[in-house]
């Protein structure tokens, strides 16, 4: 981004807390922000009358408070198309690791507790063959099902709009109500965004309806379960394990969690490869430039302001 504006970066590997943001945006007469992580809240935009543009260096824009943008009209952008099929990879080894109790039985050699092979060590569940419903179908929940597919697993979705027959016929999905959604899987993975709608949208009464054999996988954002009611799930026997990379109240993760032996845990790293940080960075550097340089950023979530 040198020599296209003056850049101030922040150094520290971690997002700035609203207030510290806003300090730094009223200290440096701020014009455009690339935050990952970070929230823009509307303390952060009154801090920053001159601002022109946030760029997120993500895909899930649940930090950036839109609406605020929108009445300043200022665009808000995303890196959308830089990791939906690095995020599906780690979907289905969070999956496969819990299903064949991977972490698991690499702390137990670990801890030397392998004395001798035993016929009843480690059983875990397969995955060929078996049924993966996908809560969501965006790009993310798509390549799940495209992974799915090498696995011969039959693969069901929900989501509030029905995809077009064309992406049906080419994913090999099959739309199904949210009822048989829950009732079929043998594994639930979660792709939906963070909105008011989706927040706790998997709360007891559905890990009830769940098999006791399922496993809930999210890689979404951690509202989007009631953490507690899972939790109680998950102790009773209702779901038979979780591979959890996002948590209702980053960086703490339930304590019950951390006991469980069922639950693989991953600290909010769906994205975390380096090719695709590097197409996330980049393409959050384009989209604040091409508002610097008077265009339509190509990536912009709000393009009512444009109207
Ligand atoms: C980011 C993400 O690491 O893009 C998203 O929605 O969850 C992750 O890729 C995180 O949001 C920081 O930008």
């Amino acid at each position: 981004m040198e020599g296209h504006c003056e850049l101030h970066f922040h150094s520290e590997d971690s997002a700035l807390s609203p207030a510290r943001l806003a300090e730094i945006c009223a200290q440096r007469k701020m014009d455009g922000l690339i935050v990952a992580g970070a929230q823009v809240t509307e303390e952060v935009l009154r801090a920053a009358p001159q601002l022109r543009v946030v760029a997120n260096a993500g895909v899930g824009y649940d930090n950036i408070d839109v609406v605020s943008c929108t009445a300043r009209r200022i665009p808000v952008t995303n890196a959308a198309g830089t990791l939906e099929e690095t995020t599906a990879d780690h979907a289905f080894a969070l999956l496969m690791c819990v299903a064949r109790r991977v972490a698991e039985g690499d702390r137990f050699v670990r801890d030397g507790r392998w004395k001798s092979w035993h016929w009843r060590m480690l059983w875990g569940s397969d995955v060929h063959h078996k049924t993966l419903c996908l809560y969501g179908f965006g790009n993310i929940g798509r390549a799940m099902a495209a992974r799915a597919r090498g696995f011969a697993m039959r693969v069901l979705y929900h989501t509030r709009r029905r995809a077009g027959p064309d992406v049906e016929r080419a994913s090999g999905a099959e739309y199904v109500d949210r009822e048989t959604l829950l009732r079929e899987a043998d594994f639930l993975s979660l792709h939906v965004p963070l909105t008011a709608e989706t927040r706790h949208l998997m709360r007891a009464a559905d890990f009830s309806r769940m098999k006791r054999s399922a496993y809930l996988i999210n890689t979404a954002r951690g509202p989007v379960v009631d953490e507690e009611a899972l939790v109680v799930a998950l102790k009773s026997g209702e779901l038979a394990g979780a591979g959890l990379d996002v948590f209702e109240n980053e960086p703490r993760v339930h304590p019950a969690l951390l006991s469980m032996a069922n639950v693989v845990l991953a600290p909010h790293v769906g994205s975390a490869t380096a090719e695709t940080r590097f197409r996330m960075a980049r393409v959050a550097a384009e989209n604040l430039l091409a508002v610097f340089e008077g265009r339509r950023p190509p990536n912009v979530i709000n393009p009512e302001i444009y109207l």
